[in-house]
């Protein structure tokens, strides 16, 4: 059966354990010798664009990024027809796009795994990466606990969903309008997770061990910001909100970061922000997925 990442609770909390484990194999096996993956990006990237393309090569494949212009997924050509046409070429499909329902038309179309690398919906690959951070510095997820604060979006859905999976404890701090609805709420409580959600940025902090936030406005959201910015006051993760935290707090941002918006430049700069290597574990966790989805889940 041909796997596919949508979101992060496509995996069990065993499959995702295995692919941070496979993650922090830095002489991976060439299971992409001679093959190829297609990157199709809808919208702008730095990370998952230079992670995605490196993970690949770092697995012996070539990876072949399509800008939205060259594909025009559901302009120029039915979704479906993409996925075919793309699964007789390459080992997997990975893409960035703006409506979710794009990505599970690529997946029921495709014969080759389909992988999510940002949608309105949700951001599993940064899930992973995350998780691979929090691991890493805390030795394990026993007893940590974290707290995001800003919009319940792409990246706040995935973390969250990818928290409740391995035992993280989870506290959300959005403005009303902003943050996790019934549904949302819903799927957390599959995954076994019941966060605290509130409007007071201080109270999730309170205690937590990692501080995460994420932009006001998205991509695609921009005619938004002027509003968002408004909705968004006082959210802001500076010095004095991340002394809320715990003794051993640290500071997490999926990035871009607009400092003096969504976080100040004292933490994001300051010492207590993992950013950079949690940018560097996009490729670790992208080589884990590759290699998990590629080798075979069963493998
Ligand atoms: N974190 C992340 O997905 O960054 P990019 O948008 O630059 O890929
Ligand atoms: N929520 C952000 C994440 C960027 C990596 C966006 O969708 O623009």
């Amino acid at each position: 059966m041909t796997r596919h990442l949508l979101e992060i609770d496509d995996l069990t909390p065993d499959e995702l354990t295995a692919v941070l484990d496979l993650a922090e194999d830095r002489d991976p096996p060439q299971v992409l010798l001679r093959r190829g993956v297609a990157l199709v990006f809808e919208k702008p990237s730095l990370r998952t664009r230079n992670a995605t393309e490196l993970a690949v090569v770092q697995l012996g494949g070539h990876p072949l990024t399509l800008r939205h212009e060259e594909v025009g997924l559901a302009e120029r050509e039915p979704v479906a027809d993409v996925a075919r046409v793309l699964s007789r070429y390459h080992a997997a499909i990975a893409a960035r796009v703006f409506e979710h329902r794009k990505l599970e038309e690529l997946a029921a179309n495709a014969s080759v795994p389909v992988i999510n690398l940002l949608s309105d919906e949700g951001h599993p690959c940064q899930a992973l990466a995350d998780l691979l951070t929090i691991r890493q510095h805390f030795g394990s997820f026993e007893g940590v606990s974290v707290a995001y604060v800003g919009d319940y979006n792409n990246v706040s859905r995935s973390l969250a969903l990818a928290a409740g999976l391995v035992g993280l404890d989870v506290r959300l701090a959005c403005p009303p309008g902003y943050g996790p609805t019934s549904a949302d709420l819903d799927r957390l409580k599959l995954v076994g997770l019941d966060p605290l959600v509130t409007d007071r940025p201080a109270e999730a902090v309170a205690g937590a061990d990692v501080v995460y936030t994420d932009v006001w406005t998205s991509m695609g959201q921009e005619a938004e910001s002027a509003v968002r910015r408004r909705a968004f006051e006082g959210f802001m993760v500076d010095g004095e909100l991340i002394a809320h935290g715990s003794a051993r707090a640290v500071f997490l941002h999926c990035l871009p970061a607009h400092r003096g918006d969504e976080v100040a430049a004292e933490v994001v700069d300051g010492r207590q922000s993992l950013v950079w290597q949690q940018a560097e574990n996009r490729l670790h966790a992208t080589r884990g997925l590759l290699l998990w989805l590629v080798a075979g889940p069963e493998s």
